[in-house]
């Protein structure tokens, strides 16, 4: 008997796919699930096509994946669920603020690279969509790390990057930063350059806009060998930029991608996402 489940239709020839089919709101089997979870593996993003989505329906999906991340920066959990955190540029009225809500997701980065515990799958739903900006975009990490040359490779196998929210929030992007307590509950951690993807066994680059120094160099050095990678690792035939649409749900894996978002208007569009990190496991 062929399996049954959504058959995954590749977005680009490298990473990507849309799941058409799947109607997130009603329960959802074993084996549908399990076809999910290998097209997440196998193409690191996923995107299911417009729907309504419930808050508690998306929470439950995000548990299948895993252990749901409660996000250090309560100010943004969402409908009552701490499970969720809402970005949004509209104000009180429902009108466009002019403000940005996060401007740390306009750099390169992959979410929850500053615990200890990183996070596995981010599972994001559009629930208001500018008409032009607010893209998402995603590199492939495994790519970034493959394409990198011989001498490249032995420079980085053993080095390990101290990752800090409080860096790339507060120092670099400079709006909204931590609080005291915020800063207490997230010290600092180190992770390898080079990690091995624990589901799938391969080497990819695991950096972007948290990483703040390299363990063992010079600040500066390290600094400038980190800016460096962020850089090399995006390749335009190994990126899936990605153009929303209201009521779309983008579900991605960040221990091999890492993804930005673009600007927008923040003073004339509207732009609403609802998310959920689930953890994943100490980076190796
Ligand atoms: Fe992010």
């Amino acid at each position: 008997m062929a399996p049954r489940g959504p058959r995954a239709l590749p977005l680009t020839p490298n990473l990507g796919a849309v799941l058409p089919g799947v109607t997130l709101a009603d329960e959802m089997d074993d084996e549908v699930f399990r076809a999910i979870y290998q097209a997440f593996l196998r193409y690191q993003v996923l995107l299911f096509p417009p729907q309504d989505l419930p808050p508690a329906r998306q929470v439950s999906f995000a548990r299948r994946f895993g252990e749901v991340q409660i996000h250090v920066m309560n100010q943004y959990h969402a409908d009552g669920y701490p499970e969720l955190y809402r970005l949004s540029n509209l104000d009180q009225d429902g009108r466009p603020s002019g403000h940005h809500p996060d401007k740390g997701t306009l750099a390169w980065h992959t979410d929850g690279s500053w615990q200890r515990v990183t996070g596995q799958a981010t599972i994001i739903y559009g629930e208001v969509m500018p008409e032009s900006g607010g893209e998402t975009h995603f590199c492939d990490m495994y790519g970034a790390y493959e394409r990198l040359d011989a001498s490249w490779k032995k420079r980085i196998e053993d080095l390990r990057a101290v990752h800090n929210l409080d860096f790339s929030r507060t120092r670099r992007h400079g709006e909204d930063p931590l609080t005291d307590e915020q800063r207490r509950a997230k010290p600092p951690v180190d992770h390898p350059v080079v990690r091995t993807h624990p589901e799938t066994g391969r080497k990819c680059l695991y950096l972007g806009d948290h990483a703040e120094y390299i363990v063992g160099m010079p600040y500066d050095e390290g600094r400038a060998l980190i800016e460096e990678l962020n850089a090399l690792a995006v390749h335009p035939d190994l990126t899936y930029e990605h153009r929303w649409k209201t009521g779309e749900l983008l579900v991605w894996d960040n221990r091999c991608v890492m993804h930005r978002a673009t600007p927008f208007d923040v003073a004339r569009q509207g732009r609403v996402i609802r998310r959920c990190t689930v953890l994943g496991e100490v980076p190796a």
